[in-house]
């Protein structure tokens, strides 16, 4: 654990060298970099790390709202809280047995935070690194309160991708998508996978549990392996939205994607005593390790 600006973040490390950094702030990841020290994630130049808001990168988590479809701020408020440690499973770093280097973090909700969303809930976030330095997440939710409520969710993360021209999804092709750039009216996609050359801001739903982003000029990919969580929010701002950021550079854009594993189309409901379980699993595989050697 150590300190950032006043706020702990916790660093992961796996015996090969592999390392993620999650703050307490959001219980964001921020960092998630490879054996040979490169980041995988994307944090903007730009990026402001301290509260109120969400630094500009790495994984944010969406709850108990994602994006501006209900009463809440954009995203819900569990992206701009202080977590806290659960105590009952402190951090682990790697232990040499083949065990995964792990953190547990815990969100309840403020008096304030019950003023503008009245359901009292236990939020627990593993972030786990595994010895090959696969980053996994796993967000357990309870209803602590009295009657039932509803939310929805994603793991708003930010890829970091060395032209976004040169990238393409794999995985979405065929599905439904709703356009958050057309009122999230709903189109289906062609049968391509998904290339890049303006804004888009779509959520697929219904989506596999596996996806794959391909990246060829950095010569590596992504697999995104998802649980109990439908849909894939897809987000790149191109040029002229990048300019209406101010925690964002005018040409950053070209160097992220966001693929969020989530649950949007169709709330979440629990009941008194319920929870959900919503798992996300990415890998980073280098492209000197298969086919074109
Ligand atoms: C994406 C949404 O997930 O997040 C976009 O689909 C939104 O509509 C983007 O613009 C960034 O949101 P924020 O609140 O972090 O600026």
């Amino acid at each position: 654990v150590r300190d950032w600006n006043g706020i702990a973040q916790v660093v992961l490390r796996s015996p090969k060298g592999h390392s993620a950094r999650v703050s307490l702030h959001g219980g964001q990841v921020v960092s998630w970099k490879n054996d040979r020290g490169e980041e995988l994630l994307f944090t903007s130049s730009k990026a402001v790390f301290k509260p109120p808001y969400a630094m500009r990168g790495g994984i944010q988590m969406c709850f108990p709202q994602f994006g501006n479809s209900g009463t809440l701020e954009r995203h819900g408020f569990a992206r701009n809280r202080i977590w806290i440690i659960d105590d009952e499973h402190p951090p682990t770093n790697h232990n040499g047995n083949g065990s995964k280097a792990f953190v547990n973090l815990l969100l309840k909700p403020s008096e304030d935070d019950l003023k503008c969303w009245p359901h009292c809930f236990e939020f627990r976030l593993r972030v786990s690194l595994s010895k090959d330095g696969d980053l996994s997440l796993k967000s357990r939710i309870r209803n602590v309160n009295g009657k039932p409520f509803s939310f929805s969710f994603a793991y708003h993360t930010y890829l970091s991708v060395s032209d976004i021209s040169e990238v393409r999804i794999e995985g979405l092709e065929t599905l439904d998508y709703l356009d958050n750039l057309s009122q999230r009216e709903r189109f289906t996609e062609q049968g391509d996978a998904i290339t890049f050359e303006s804004e888009v801001d779509r959520v697929y739903v219904s989506s596999p549990n596996v996806i794959a982003v391909l990246d060829h000029e950095k010569k590596h990919s992504f697999v995104i392996r998802k649980d109990g969580l439908p849909d894939v929010v897809v987000w790149n701002p191109w040029e002229k939205k990048s300019k209406t950021m101010v925690d964002f550079g005018d040409e950053e854009y070209k160097q992220m994607l966001c693929v969020d594993a989530a649950a949007v189309e169709r709330a979440i409901t629990l009941k008194p005593g319920e929870e959900w379980t919503g798992k996300l699993e990415l890998s980073a595989v280098s492209s000197t390790n298969c086919s074109d050697h």
